[in-house]
């Protein structure tokens, strides 16, 4: 993987066409998730489709911290974790990625014990991990925060049922982990229901772990002695899927998209069309363009799956900046999400936030401006803004890009842009 270093920017000249196909990588928020369960087993694992990203990369060094033998290249992970000998996760490397708290549960579970730092990870309001900790403790594992450190254990976990007060994707799969070598029965019920659960449960059930309702608001676990290791392949990625539709769309381009079926996609797609562009579902790719000067704005509101995804939500914003008349978005899952408004509205774009809501007043012409990233997925939105402004748009902090999207630019530039990578 080409640098993340905090200098690196983007030079995206605006005005170019995408046409042509991309294939999606593995999704970032399944392989995380499936590095952190592969702790359950005192054995070798087997990951395909893993993206070569920043954030694989924090994981893997999180993962060979606790003592396992990680090898990755060609898109495979090994996960030897039999060596595991430490369940401490230190802030330097918990401060780099906020999904590192995913050891918790899967420590916890084969060891009675884990301490991880308190996260840090994307700039996107404070991120509590209250119900991750919360359902521990129902499991009954004890929990003490020190010193900026939390330490959770439990001679062995016990079945219960747990009640989300929010469907919180990293509390769902934290206690999934947990709770698969619990003794007696879990059942979490308002749980997440993203694809990336399903996929981390049918990882953790070929290891032998027995659940049911995965992808539905109520899980249920039945606790097992031991895990064994697994072969498994990630889903792909969604959200990379959402960001290069924008591109064809925002372009006035024709973009298909491979490796990702249109079901997961079900509501960004209705208001891509809402918006005026093109889409056509295939079974295993999706392909959207269209004409950016008959777009006209549309309404969303982010939601947990199978809603509009959050993650999504600064691309569509983009993309509605430049689509004629008012739209509002309504961003219901992370209180800090619009802080990147400002930076589009340097490119020319009419944005008003207040409070959780944005109105956009769209069909302004954009022109190229510097613009720094706030997150990862604003920093994807910037460049396909840059994409259709006039002139030169320089993106600053791309590391943020680089914790998510795997070859970014260079998948970009195969369909026609100019994105340029420069420090
Ligand atoms: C995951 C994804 C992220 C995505 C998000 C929502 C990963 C690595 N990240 O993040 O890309 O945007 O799902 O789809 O998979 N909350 C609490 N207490 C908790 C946990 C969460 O109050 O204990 C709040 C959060 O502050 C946030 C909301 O619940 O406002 C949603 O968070 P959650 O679903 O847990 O998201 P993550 O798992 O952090």
């Amino acid at each position: 993987m080409k640098g993340c270093e905090q200098g690196a920017r983007y030079l995206v000249h605006g005005g170019t066409r995408l046409a042509g196909k991309v294939r999606v990588s593995g999704a970032k928020n399944s392989a995380l998730k499936l590095m952190a369960a592969s702790l359950l087993a005192p054995s070798t694992s087997v990951l395909h489709n893993v993206p070569d990203i920043q954030d694989v990369r924090t994981m893997k060094e999180v993962l060979e911290h606790l003592g396992a033998h990680v090898q990755f290249g060609e898109s495979t992970m090994t996960v030897h974790a039999g060596a595991v000998d430490s369940q401490e996760a230190p802030y330097e490397l918990v401060q780099k990625m906020r999904a590192s708290i995913q050891i918790m549960g899967p420590l916890v579970a084969r060891f009675g014990r884990a301490k991880v730092a308190l996260p840090g990870g994307c700039n996107l309001g404070p991120r509590k991990i209250d119900f991750h900790l919360k359902g521990l403790a129902q499991l009954g594992a004890t929990i003490r925060q020190d010193h900026g450190f939390i330490e959770v254990s439990a001679k062995r976990l016990r079945g219960d049922s747990i009640f989300l007060d929010y469907p919180s994707v990293g509390a769902t799969e934290n206690l999934m982990m947990a709770a698969v070598l619990a003794e007696g029965v879990t059942v979490i019920e308002n749980a997440a229901r993203e694809p990336e659960i399903v996929d981390l449960s049918k990882f953790l059930m070929s290891m032998g772990a027995e659940i049911e309702g995965a992808g539905t608001p109520t899980v249920t676990i039945r606790g097992v002695e031991a895990m064994d290791s697994a072969e498994h392949t990630v889903i792909g990625d969604r959200i990379e899927a959402g960001t290069f539709l924008v591109a064809g769309a925002i372009s006035g381009g024709d973009v298909e998209v491979e490796g990702i079926s249109p079901h997961v996609l079900e509501i960004f797609l209705k208001k891509l069309r809402a918006v005026g562009a093109q889409v056509q579902e295939n079974s295993k790719s999706i392909r959207a363009g269209g004409d950016p000067a008959t777009y006209v704005g549309t309404d969303i509101a982010t939601l947990p799956y199978p809603g509009f995804a959050t993650d999504l939500q600064a691309q569509m914003m983009a993309l509605l900046s430049v689509a004629r008349g008012p739209s509002i978005v309504t961003e219901n899952v992370f209180e800090s999400r619009f802080v990147f408004v400002d930076e589009l509205v340097r490119l020319g774009a009419e944005i008003k936030v207040a409070g959780h809501h944005a109105v956009v007043n769209g069909g302004r012409a954009l022109t190229g401006a510097t613009v720094r990233c706030s997150d990862l997925r604003a920093g994807a939105a910037l460049v396909l803004a840059g994409m259709a402004a006039e002139g030169v748009t320089e993106v600053r902090d791309i590391f943020h890009v680089d914790r998510g999207y795997e070859r970014f630019e260079e998948k970009l530039t195969a369909l026609g842009a100019s994105v340029e990578r420069v420090y």
